[in-house]
């Protein structure tokens, strides 16, 4: 997608097979998280929080202010539990609903 060359690409593995990616897109807002995504049979063991924990290393260390993104509603609360802000209004995109998600990142 646009934007991939520039962005930080991440993917969690279980012996040796990919089983959750997420992409973090550099901006003028902060750095913005895209596809979050864990296969469905590896959902509910802590893949996505490992992912993004591994993340904010990184990105805290390159000075990483802010990680925002359009979360679904369906997964909003897994954005709140990892400590993000969730803003009010609620918006479609592809027939599904979307709230934004901001973290601030403190610095290292
Ligand atoms: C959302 C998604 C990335 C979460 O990945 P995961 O590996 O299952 O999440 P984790 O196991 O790391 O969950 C971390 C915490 O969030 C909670 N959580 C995860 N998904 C949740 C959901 N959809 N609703 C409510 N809570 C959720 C977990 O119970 C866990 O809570 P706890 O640590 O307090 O027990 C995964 O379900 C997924 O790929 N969904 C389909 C694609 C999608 O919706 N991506 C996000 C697009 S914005």
């Amino acid at each position: 997608m646009q934007g991939d060359a520039d962005a930080t690409h991440f993917g969690a593995f279980c012996d040796g097979n990919l089983v959750g990616v997420g992409s973090f897109f550099p901006g003028d807002e902060g750095v913005r998280l895209r596809k979050l995504a864990v296969a469905p049979e590896f959902q509910g063991h802590g893949v996505a929080r490992a992912l993004l924990q591994s993340a904010l290393v990184q990105l805290r260390a390159q000075g990483c202010g802010q990680i925002w993104c359009h979360a679904r509603v369906s997964a909003a609360e897994f954005y709140r539990r990892l400590g993000f802000d969730l803003e009010a209004g609620v918006f479609q995109k592809r027939g599904l609903d979307y709230v934004i998600a901001r973290l601030e990142v403190c610095p290292a």
